[in-house]
């Protein structure tokens, strides 16, 4: 489902905008310090309740202002709504509706980010390339959150009770319950990634052809014992250590080339156009499954690729059928594309030009 409209409100420089998105391919363009990325961050802010670029939510509230809102209509009926407060106080609307929680909106608008920032999905650690799994499987399977919530939370019980030395067999309890929860996890997890080899293997392919990257899941413990084992072994070490050192929060995604992580073979271009099509191919899996569309929002698409690199990109992005929000300082870089709407951007002001 595409975004038809758009309402910001005291969000960061923009005071008030209100735009009406195309179906597919968007440009949004203006000078450095002119609200394109503020655009973005909103949508995303709508989606998942906090920024992508700062940790404290009240940043984004524009200066000597006491909160932001954000409104979308998408499609014809879906009407979203979040306001925010300098208390922290979040109010959330779906059809004029309190939702029960939050991670409702992030199903209705389901969102693929791709910045300048992105290349950490592959040179940071494990946790974003774990959280890209479980968005797949959060969109994909619809007990995944819930037995992500409970898994997090009995690990959460497990480390206080490793801190306060509890008895071992009051552990052991716990544990019988983690167990369980997290070989549901990794079972959706798994699925998930089998999946998701099975459409990115062709986006690579065109993206990167003669690179032949190879994706595998590790689920956070020795896939040849059981979790109980594993607890239960590690148990004396996890009590000196003060928490549970494997489990399904270790899980991560592999990406090797002939047996070398990407980050150590790949240059910066093929590790950004890498990113992309692991986004792309998440939101292609996710119309395959389920006809829902994600959303992609392309924050300064200029930065690390060249002109035939960039084309490249936005064809495929265009392929997907999805709206695609893409922001660039010099629309010059981007004619090639036949934009559906333009949007320029001038000190928070935010205009639609004819395309
Ligand atoms: N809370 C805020 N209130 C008002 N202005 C802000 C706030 N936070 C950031 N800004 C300003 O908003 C502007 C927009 O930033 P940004 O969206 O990153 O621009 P762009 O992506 O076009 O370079 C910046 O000039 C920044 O100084
Ligand atoms: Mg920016």
């Amino acid at each position: 489902m595409a975004i038809q409209q758009l309402s910001l409100t005291h969000f960061r420089n923009i005071k008030a905008a209100d735009i009406r998105p195309a179906g597919g391919l968007n440009l949004i363009h203006g000078a450095n310090g002119s609200g394109k990325t503020s655009v973005l961050e909103a949508i995303w802010f709508l989606s998942l309740g906090r920024s992508f670029r700062s940790h404290q939510s009240q940043r984004v509230i524009q200066y000597e202002q006491e909160a932001f809102t954000l409104f979308a209509r998408m499609g014809d009926e879906e009407r979203l709504g979040f306001r925010r407060n300098r208390q922290g106080e979040v109010e959330a609307r779906i059809n004029g509706e309190r939702p029960e929680k939050l991670a409702q909106l992030a199903k209705l608008l389901p969102l693929q980010l791709i910045t300048p920032e992105s290349f950490a999905l592959l040179l940071d650690g494990p946790k974003a390339r774990r959280e890209y799994i479980d968005w797949g499987a959060f969109h994909s399977d619809p007990q995944f959150h819930l037995i992500w919530a409970r898994c997090r939370r009995l690990l959460k019980q497990r480390n206080q009770l490793l801190r306060s030395q509890a008895d071992d067999r009051q552990i052991a309890i716990w544990d019988k319950q983690l167990a369980h929860y997290s070989n549901e996890l990794t079972l959706r997890r798994r699925a998930w990634v089998d999946s998701l080899n099975g459409v990115l293997k062709g986006i690579i392919g065109t993206f990167l052809p003669n690179v032949p990257v190879r994706v595998s899941f590790s689920q956070g413990w020795d896939s040849k014992t059981p979790i109980e084992q594993i607890l239960e072994s590690q148990l004396h070490r996890d009590k000196q250590l003060g928490y549970t050192v494997s489990g399904p929060h270790k899980a991560d995604l592999r990406l090797r080339v002939n047996n070398i992580p990407v980050q150590d073979v790949l240059s910066r271009g093929q590790l950004k156009l890498l990113v992309c099509a692991l986004k792309i191919a998440q939101g292609v899996l996710l119309s395959e499954q389920h006809q829902k569309q994600c959303i992609y929002l392309v924050d300064d698409l200029a930065s690390e690729l060249d002109s035939e690199k960039r084309t490249q990109l936005l064809s495929q992005l265009e392929q997907t059928g999805s709206q695609v929000f893409v922001t660039a300082i010099d629309p010059e870089q981007l004619a090639m594309m036949s934009w559906q709407r333009v949007f320029h951007v001038e000190h928070g002001q935010v205009t639609t030009k004819d395309s």
